[in-house]
């Protein structure tokens, strides 16, 4: 269930707010301690839903001021007047009397700290007479969020169990899928009652809240860092355009051994990007030739007994893309030129290679591009040589490279070069949809193929594994354009 808090400051702005949440909650908090003119009475009687009254004192990290003895007389005037559940701290629990502890949400904060004792805690709280026991923590590593999905498949009674901070926003996602009494999403961004707080738009539309249950599989993409990954996006709604029970989320991973320790157990599987492609290798377990001699993936699927199958979908999907548009439709003996000799260039040179092409790399910097080109054995030729060239000798260009990424749109890799016919030119880049360079190409004629189609394939894939059925690739391109423009 979803608990939208309403924290004022006014009265009038809670009669709002309360207005607007009703149609999307299942219990309203009134945070009596945030709203400074509050009318109980009032309050309740427009909440109509199920209502949690809270009023936080200072230690537990709310605003009120008035003694324990003065807050709990409050709180059980609520419920007199219809409150579904008040909030207790538990600290002040022994206040409250039996015939009303039924109606009790018994809570406790650690805003600073994960408790190392976090299962004691809960087992302490829960052995008193509250309806419900609710905890918050303070998240600081993601693989702490395992601790919290543990305790919450292992609770006795009902458990609001949540990580505060952004490395604890999984736990506030996925509370339906381990069985937790509700989540906290805040109205609108800025109207969160604690740090990490989702706001209930992004809940229930990008993570579909509302579809998860105890049998939903976990994905997720694993980046550091995460927030403006749009795997979440194109995946989720995947999963919901085919009617597949899985649940897509963002994985904020710095230690990525403790995580593939103690979170990655609960996933079905992971796309993964920068800076882990090269980290998560060691886990696919007999890597196909092209994996081990690339040494990245960005891909982990789950084979059981803790076991992982690892994909580089990255290429696939550039070499199959490249191969449905080349003449003969294979890379065999064609001539290519790869921009860059960062970790991309090198996996799409060894992807190429494997395919049969004759490849050469250039590069701003000659001595690394030497470098990679000495390494995996193909010419290397500077780039002052490239512009010497009014037209370019080969039969496929691809820029690895960030030149002409958002937001300089209005720089080319390859300024002034003609492109022809029958040519294929592929750049990476992803934002803008169309580039500099793409722009050129395909006025000269040139056969092009974007990175947004290449992250729209590589996605692709990686949904076809998981799922097994083709992916909506219209709906991915559809939520792209629409979040990127
Ligand atoms: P990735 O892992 O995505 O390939 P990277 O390792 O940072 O990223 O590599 C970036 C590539 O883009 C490099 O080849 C880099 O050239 P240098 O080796 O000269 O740094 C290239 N690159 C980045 N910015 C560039 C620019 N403004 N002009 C030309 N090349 C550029």
């Amino acid at each position: 269930m979803i608990c939208v808090p309403i924290v004022g400051p006014t009265q009038a702005q809670a009669l709002i707010d309360i207005a607007e949440a009703r149609s999307l909650a299942d219990f309203l908090e009134l945070r009596l301690d945030l709203i400074a003119d509050f009318d109980l009475q009032v309050l309740l009687k427009n909440a109509e839903s199920k209502v949690i009254v809270t009023y936080r004192p200072a230690r537990e990290g709310g605003q009120c001021t008035l003694s324990d003895e003065e807050r709990v007389k409050i709180l059980l005037d609520a419920l007199r007047l219809g409150a579904t559940y008040i909030d207790v701290e538990w600290d002040a629990f022994h206040l409250i009397p039996p015939s009303s502890q039924e109606s009790v949400i018994i809570s406790r904060h650690f805003f600073h700290e994960f408790p190392e004792n976090l299962e004691e805690i809960i087992e302490s709280l829960s052995q008193l007479n509250a309806k419900i026991t609710k905890l918050a923590v303070k998240v600081s590593e993601l693989a702490q969020n395992a601790r919290l999905f543990h305790a919450l498949k292992n609770k006795k009674k009902p458990l609001i169990l949540l990580g505060m901070g952004e490395e604890g926003l999984i736990s506030r996602i996925c509370s339906r899928v381990f069985g937790g009494f509700l989540t906290f999403a805040s109205l609108s961004k800025g109207k969160e009652s604690a740090a990490g707080q989702i706001s209930v738009e992004e809940l229930l539309h990008r993570f579909r809240f509302r579809s998860h249950n105890q049998d939903t599989k976990l994905y997720g993409v694993v980046a550091n860092p995460v927030t403006h990954s749009l795997s979440p996006d194109i995946h989720n709604a995947g999963f919901g355009e085919l009617g597949f029970n899985g649940l897509y989320v963002p994985l904020k991973v710095n230690n990525y051994q403790l995580f593939m320790q103690e979170l990655a157990p609960f996933f079905s599987g992971f796309s993964i990007t920068i800076p882990h492609k090269e980290n998560l290798f060691r886990y696919a377990k007999a890597p196909s030739d092209l994996l081990k001699q690339i040494g990245a993936l960005n891909t982990l699927t789950a084979i059981g007994h803790g076991e992982w199958e690892g994909k580089n979908t990255d290429i696939l999907a550039a070499i199959a893309a490249l191969e449905e548009v080349i003449v003969d439709r294979s890379l065999k003996d064609k001539t290519v030129l790869v921009l860059g000799a960062g970790g991309a260039s090198r996996a799409i040179v060894i992807g190429l290679l494997k395919a049969g092409a004759k490849v050469t790399i250039t590069n701003r910097t000659a001595s690394k591009g030497k470098t990679l080109a000495n390494e995996i054995n193909v010419p290397f030729i500077s780039l002052e040589d490239i512009h010497l060239m009014e037209a370019l000798p080969y039969q496929v260009i691809i820029n690895t490279t960030s030149v002409g990424m958002m937001p300089n749109v209005e720089e080319s890799p390859l300024p002034g070069v003609r492109f022809h016919k029958g040519q294929v030119i592929f750049d990476a880049i992803y934002n803008p949809a169309k580039t500099q360079l793409i722009l050129h190409a395909l006025k000269d004629g040139a056969t092009c193929l974007t990175g947004r189609e290449m992250f729209v394939k590589q996605g692709a894939l990686q949904f076809e594994r998981w799922v097994q059925k083709p992916a909506p690739i219209e709906l991915f391109h559809k939520i792209l354009d629409k979040k990127l423009g």
